[in-house]
């Protein structure tokens, strides 16, 4: 744990403990990503470590060593991380404040007592956390009953996997993107469309309604606002008459 006397890694810590890793002598791979949301601190550690070992080194790649520990000290290199990083009590790699350009296949390099070496090999994915969407009707064009919708689906961040629902469920794979453009007629339009936006940390959503194929009714989004500002108006002068 990130909880040595020095630099403590924080309680509240996100524990990112690796324990399906194997060392690999020569060559380490894996398939397993651990992903860390961007601002929280994170923990890389490895669960099948040896008892003891002479010295443990972590990398940032091959050629850039992060922190080095051996005989009871720690050396801390100059890497990105100086400032950000600390050795944990159990010789996890504890990253303070976390930023997606941390996202690395991180290396850590055990040297035996007898002298041979083991090696994992830990990948960190960091991203942002997702962000509440805002659907903005883009277009309601009615046109002999069928109606021509085009919502779109508005955050921050591009970089985000876009879901929209309907009533009967989700759309096809082919229509999801940020913007959703539909043809909806009266026996085959939802009620609702939801715009659901995540990434591998978290998702959030939100939902447009619609009382006929091209009528919204309540809605969370910009037209909402509209309506709440109508209503406003009567409800100013209250107060006045008491
Ligand atoms: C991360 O660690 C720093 C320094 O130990 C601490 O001040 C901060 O509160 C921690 N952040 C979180 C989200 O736990
Ligand atoms: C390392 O620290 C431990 C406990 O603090 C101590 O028992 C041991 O003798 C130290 N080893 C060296 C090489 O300084
Ligand atoms: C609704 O039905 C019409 C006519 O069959 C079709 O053109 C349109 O693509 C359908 N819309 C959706 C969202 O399935
Ligand atoms: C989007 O989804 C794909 C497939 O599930 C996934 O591999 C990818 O990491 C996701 N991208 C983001 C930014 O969440
Ligand atoms: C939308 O978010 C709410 C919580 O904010 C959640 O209960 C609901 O399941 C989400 N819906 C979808 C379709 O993601």
């Amino acid at each position: 744990m990130c909880s040595q006397s020095l630099k403590p890694c924080l309680a509240l810590e996100l524990l990112l403990l690796f324990h399906l890793v194997l060392p690999t002598s020569t060559q380490g791979h894996s398939e397993n990503r651990l992903t860390a949301i961007s601002g929280t601190n994170v923990s890389l550690q490895i669960s099948n470590l040896p008892a003891k070992y002479k010295q443990l080194t972590w990398f940032y790649t091959t050629s850039q060593k992060i922190l080095e520990w051996e005989s009871n000290q720690t050396i801390l290199f100059n890497s990105k991380f100086k400032g950000r990083v600390s050795l944990g009590q159990s010789h996890d790699l504890c990253i303070h404040n976390v930023q997606k350009e941390d996202s690395n296949t991180y290396i850590l390099r055990v040297l035996m007592e007898s002298g041979t070496e083991k090696e994992w090999h830990i990948p960190l994915e960091v991203y942002d956390p997702v962000p509440k969407p805002e659907i903005e009707i883009q277009k309601t064009q009615e046109v002999n009953n069928r109606c021509h919708l085009q919502l779109s689906c508005r955050i921050p961040d591009r970089l985000m996997n876009y879901t929209w629902y309907r009533d009967s469920g989700p759309f096809s794979t082919g229509l999801q993107n940020s913007v959703l453009e539909i043809v909806v007629e009266p026996n085959n339009y939802s009620t609702f469309y939801t715009c659901q936006v995540s990434n591998p940390v978290g998702s959030k959503n939100d939902t447009v309604y619609f009382t006929s194929p091209c009528k919204l009714g309540r809605s969370s989004a910009v037209a909402w606002t509209v309506t709440w500002l109508i209503i406003m108006v009567p409800i100013v002068p209250g107060p006045l008459w008491t």
